[in-house]
């Protein structure tokens, strides 16, 4: 991996040590440009039958771009308006009803949360909620669905996924993993992991644009979960009118609509990520985000503990409230991370992009 190379292809890394993908990815500059061009399109060109072309164009390289990087066939993937999008397709799209329960951990991202809600408060569905290290052992015969992060947002621990599938399994329980926190950046192999589902962002680790993201559905469940909006790109033979079929694979539960700059940006930021060599950024994210976990531990903070992943989160002493305050005062030092509201803590996200001075400075500013 050529890391200077890497490095700038980010205006953002130019000023600002920027720690936060695990909200939302740099920008590539080649993303902007790719965002600018669709617009200028749309603009001077007009929406008509070329736009069109370029846009149901961009929307397969996307998909061939999001297999690549969960190890799945492109047939296999939806498109998505991002994790949350993923995850509430699947929820809502099980048949769950009255005594069935999900099985979810304790500190799931709202993302998941709000499926699970609707999906009790709308249906009659029990939520049980254990720490995320203890789901294996909590699958019980009433568990219709189990839905946990890949990697916590709140820690970056990993779930413990083989114990996990291998629970669900014995008992016919589809398992949902919210990859916010994990597609981009930790390999995300869906064949290795062995679950049903994987809903990913690509605002995150893949740098994209606000309103990209994934869905994976293992082939077998694709039966079993309804399409809850399938549109044009949803249907099989569109011009057939009602005698269409839904398309045949996860390309019901695409987005109905969605803009070519968003398209554009996505496929623009996924290649130079590509081109820098994924398992690369990967493999030098996990690495930094360690080392920037030690640093912290010997300057005296109280680092949550976590996997091998690129979140480092640690406690503020004086709660939520500090954690802002302390937020705040590293912005203005040029730094980016983010408080956790609920849990008095910091985190900082690591990516192949950043360098020790990024580490420098928060630890300084710290
Ligand atoms: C674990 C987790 N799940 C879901 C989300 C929501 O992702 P998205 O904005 O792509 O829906 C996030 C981040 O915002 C997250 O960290």
């Amino acid at each position: 991996m050529d890391a200077a190379r890497l490095r700038a292809a980010f205006p953002v890394l130019e000023k600002t040590a920027y720690l936060n993908a695990g909200t939302c990815g740099p920008v590539p500059a080649a993303a902007h440009r790719a965002a600018i061009e669709a617009w200028r399109m749309g603009t001077e060109e007009g929406r008509g039958g070329p736009f069109y072309e370029r846009l149901i164009g961009l929307a397969e390289q996307l998909r061939e771009r999001y297999g690549a990087v969960l190890g799945a066939e492109p047939a296999d993937v939806a498109l998505t308006s991002g994790t949350s999008d993923g995850c509430g397709r699947v929820v809502a799209g099980l048949a769950l009803g009255p005594g069935d329960e999900i099985l979810t951990a304790d500190d799931e991202h709202p993302g998941l949360q709000g499926p699970v809600i609707a999906a009790r408060e709308h249906r009659g569905v029990t939520i049980r909620a254990v720490p995320l290290a203890e789901l294996p052992g909590a699958v019980t015969d009433t568990t219709r669905l189990i839905a946990c992060s890949h990697v916590s947002w709140h820690s970056g621990a990993v779930a413990p996924v083989a114990e996990l599938v291998a629970a669900a399994a014995a008992r016919d329980v589809p398992v949902l993993l919210d990859g916010a926190q994990g597609v981009g950046a930790v390999p995300t192999d869906v064949a290795a992991l062995g679950a049903s589902f994987y809903a990913g962002s690509g605002q995150k680790w893949l740098c994209g644009p606000v309103g990209a993201g994934m869905l994976w559905v293992d082939p077998a469940w694709l039966p079993r979960v309804s399409a809850l909006a399938p549109a044009y790109g949803g249907l099989d033979s569109p011009a057939l009118g009602l005698g269409s079929a839904l398309a045949p694979g996860a390309r019901r539960y695409d987005l109905p609509s969605v803009d070519l700059a968003v398209l554009a940006a996505a496929v623009a930021a996924f290649d130079v990520l590509a081109e820098a060599g994924l398992a690369d950024v990967q493999a030098a994210a996990v690495a930094r985000a360690g080392a920037l976990a030690d640093a912290l531990r010997e300057a005296g903070h109280d680092v949550v503990p976590r996997g091998d992943t690129t979140l480092v989160s640690w406690h503020v002493a004086g709660g939520d409230e500090e954690a802002v305050a302390v937020r705040d005062r590293l912005a203005e030092a040029g730094v980016v991370v983010r408080d956790l509201p609920g849990t008095g803590r910091l985190r900082a996200s690591v990516g192949g992009w950043n360098d020790d001075d990024d580490l420098q400075r928060l630890l300084t500013a710290l």
